[in-house]
């Protein structure tokens, strides 16, 4: 299998650091689908066609665990959570919090993610004069973590949310230094890396410890036999400890905030890049001035629900999924040995123009129809595809509608892309500033 060779590897070890997505690119441009890195022991493989990436997510996933040094690092702040469990008991916690997501539920928590996208996007742009520049991805990073808060675990995050987004971010900092590192460092060694988690663990453990403590008070003065249907509730009901229960919640607090505010702010961008799209968007929404489903927004508003396919095709924020081999395998034709390390970029395979004509460019028109469903995985594939994927996905459609209805968004005179930067998820480098416009306004 082509790939670099142990000089070339040398050579790129900053920018593999500094930029590792822009690295896998390189890789798949020189090498081909499948590019080998040299590694010491079972090889290290980047899989970009869509047949070899079904075979580890899907056909084949339960010869391949989640026991790499990604998954690894990431349970050193979310202790064996649903994302970052490399056991098969993964699935006695998937069965316990899944009633969470099912369709009865979220359409139940709707009202709770559109107060949340409403009361943040009224908070900050209330100051905000016509033709102002605004963040927005600071906007999106408040609404993603109070809608988790609101809709999962029935707290307002709001007098925490400092607190809390400082020290999910912050840890998720410490978990990308982690799992770039090609030598683990110890736990207990009194590093300046292992010293901030421990810092940032401490908060994330708190902050968790108050919101259980607030359930279990509710519940014994209100006189219910049940601690409520949300995943705080279920979890509670189940009899899990509360150690597990902080991991679940740390768990969807990093995987359900900070992937929903990073696709957003894409998702803002490609539309002020794009005002005939746009616009749609907005023709869309004034034919429909009721409230925007969670579950059935698809059928309320195809076109901007074709926007957000769209966007997590070109700015899918998991960049990266790992998978190691239990057993071996066969991939590109190739026999692999138990051990085999699976690098599977959704941002690779959504840029192969076999898959997607014309990849790099801005094309809701491909989703209007419905999913496409070879080589599209923005929330991954298979058994362990994403527990929150239609909570994000409605949650994304329901944080434009209410966005979109009041203001326009224009890129800033002299615009360039922000640079994607490779973090816990894709984020646009030092923000996304765009130009707000108030609807209606002269
Ligand atoms: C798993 C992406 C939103 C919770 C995953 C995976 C991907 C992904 C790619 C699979 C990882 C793998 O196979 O290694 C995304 C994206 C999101 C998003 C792009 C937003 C646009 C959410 C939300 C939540 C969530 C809102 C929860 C509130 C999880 C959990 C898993 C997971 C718990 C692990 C599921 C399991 O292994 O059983 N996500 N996610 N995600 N996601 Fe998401």
């Amino acid at each position: 299998v082509p790939g670099p060779t142990p000089l070339d590897m040398a050579r790129a070890f900053r920018s593999v650091r500094a930029d590792p997505l822009s690295f896998l690119v390189a890789a798949r441009e020189l090498h081909g689908d499948t590019v080998s890195f040299p590694v010491p022991g079972p090889p290290a493989l980047l899989l970009t066609d869509p047949l070899d990436v079904k075979r580890v997510l899907q056909t084949s996933a339960r010869s391949w665990s989640k026991e790499t040094v990604q998954y690894a690092a990431l349970a050193r702040v979310t202790g064996p959570g649903l994302l970052a469990s490399a056991e098969p008991s993964w699935i006695e916690h998937r069965r316990v919090a899944a009633p969470a997501f099912h369709h009865e539920r979220l359409a139940a928590v709707g009202d709770q993610v559109r107060a949340a996208a409403r009361e943040s996007i009224e908070s900050r742009l209330r100051d905000v004069r016509d033709g102002d520049v605004v963040d927005v991805a600071a906007l999106t990073h408040t609404i993603g973590l109070d809608a988790v808060g609101r809709a999962l675990f029935g707290a307002d995050l709001s007098g925490q949310a400092q607190d809390l987004l400082a020290a999910t971010s912050s840890s998720a900092d410490i978990v990308v230094r982690l799992g770039r590192s090609i030598v683990p460092t110890a736990e207990w060694a009194p590093s300046r890396t292992n010293l901030r988690l421990r810092s940032a663990r401490r908060r994330l453990d708190r902050g968790a410890a108050e919101i259980i403590a607030q359930r279990r008070a509710r519940h014994r003065t209100g006189g219910t036999t049940t601690h409520g249907d949300d995943l705080l509730g279920l979890m509670l009901d189940s009899g899990m400890d509360d150690r597990g229960i902080r991991d679940e919640l740390v768990t969807m607090v990093i995987a359900g905030h900070e992937t929903v505010a990073a696709a957003l702010a894409w998702t803002l961008m490609l539309l002020a890049e794009h005002p005939v799209e746009q616009e749609r968007v907005a023709a869309e929404l004034a034919a429909h001035p009721g409230p925007v489903s969670l579950v059935g927004h698809r059928e309320q508003l195809p076109w901007t629900r074709a926007v957000v396919d769209e966007a997590l095709r070109l700015y899918p924020p998991a960049w990266v999924i790992s998978r190691r081999s239990r057993e071996p395998d066969v991939l590109a034709g190739r026999e692999v040995p138990a051990g085999t390390l699976a690098i599977i970029s959704p941002w690779l395979v959504h840029r192969r123009a076999d898959l997607f004509p014309d990849p790099l460019a801005f094309r809701p028109e491909r989703f209007v129809d419905g999913p496409v469903r070879t080589g599209y995985l923005p929330f991954g594939q298979g058994p362990r595809l994403c527990i929150g994927r239609e909570f994000a996905l409605g949650e994304m459609v329901v944080v434009l509608a209410e966005l979109l209805r009041g203001s326009r968004l224009e890129t800033p005179p002299g615009w360039v892309r922000p640079e994607p930067q490779a973090h816990a998820a894709v984020h646009p480098r030092g923000g996304m500033p765009l130009v707000v416009r108030h609807r209606g306004a002269a």
